[in-house]
């Protein structure tokens, strides 16, 4: 049985469509089968596998929702599923916003997205999900077919803001919709390690979560690397092997797949 991961947060721009993309890739790399699933309408994910014009797209998490919701699912999913370099991914466009409307219409609507990964997640090692940054309709759909979620958090002040929130839709979700829900933990994004307000706002996170949530030993490195690699549309690991952050997600990957991190 695959394992279903959200990776999210209600921050945007905290590192969580990095980190699905390169986590894909260095799961795959490490024998395990992974489909990766960009769950936002602005498309990040699927810009990074590659694709140019997502909008574009006829078969995206966008239109599967949609037929779900109509009750027109399609026999196969094979149209929806693309693959790069050993990594399946369902692509996103715009598409998805429309399907996020829709939710808002129609009453039950929390377990479409967990409908359609039934038929699918059995054929994986692991399914990761990356999503909006928001708590509406889609972040719910997404908690609610998830088996785990992982929550990146970048150390800085106002990053953090907003987490306790996120942390109470996750209780609600596991109380109301989706009682398997653990939250693996908290991976530490974009570590200015030389900065001191980067390593006080660590330690508070690991301080004030210590004995609730799992802080990943793994902490991902600021570093421009990153940013030239999803300019280039790499995972880091291809674009600079030995670069700290590509080491890092090789680490998170391992920590993961549940052997020691380092
Ligand atoms: N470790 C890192 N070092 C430097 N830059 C990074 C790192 N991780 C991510 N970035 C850059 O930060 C920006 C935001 O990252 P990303 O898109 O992964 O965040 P996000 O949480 O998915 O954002 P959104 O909420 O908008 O979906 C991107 O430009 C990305 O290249
Ligand atoms: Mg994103």
């Amino acid at each position: 049985m695959g394992r279903v991961i959200v990776i999210g947060s209600q921050k945007g721009g905290v590192g969580k469509t990095t980190t699905t993309f390169n986590l894909a890739y260095c799961l795959a790399k490490m024998g395990k089968t992974v489909l990766a699933i960009d769950f936002d309408s602005q498309a990040n994910l699927t810009t990074c596998f590659g694709v140019e014009k997502p909008q574009e797209l006829d078969y995206t998490i966008g239109h599967l929702m949609m037929a779900q919701l109509e009750d027109e699912v399609p026999k196969s999913l094979k149209s929806y599923i693309k693959s790069r370099d050993g990594v399946d991914f369902i692509p996103a466009s715009i598409y998805l916003s429309v399907a996020d409307a829709k939710l808002r219409t129609e009453m039950g609507v929390e377990q479409i997205l967990a409908s359609i990964l039934k038929r699918v997640k059995n054929k994986y090692d692991f399914v990761l999900i990356d999503t909006c940054p928001s708590l509406g309709n889609l972040t719910i759909n997404a908690l609610a077919a998830a088996d785990e979620v992982v929550i990146t958090v970048s150390p800085q002040l106002l990053s953090m803001m907003g987490l306790q929130d996120y942390l109470r839709t996750i209780g609600k979700i596991r109380k109301r919709i989706n009682p398997n829900l653990q939250v693996s933990g908290i991976l530490l994004t974009m570590c200015e390690k030389r900065t001191t307000l980067c390593s006080v706002l660590t330690k508070e996170v690991t301080e004030c979560f210590q004995g609730q949530i799992h802080v990943f030993d793994t902490k991902i490195p600021a570093t421009v690397k990153v940013g030239e690699s999803i300019y280039y549309n790499m995972p880091i690991e291809q674009y600079s092997k030995r670069a700290t952050a590509a080491v890092a997600y090789r680490n998170f990957a391992k920590e993961i797949i549940g052997y020691e991190g380092k």
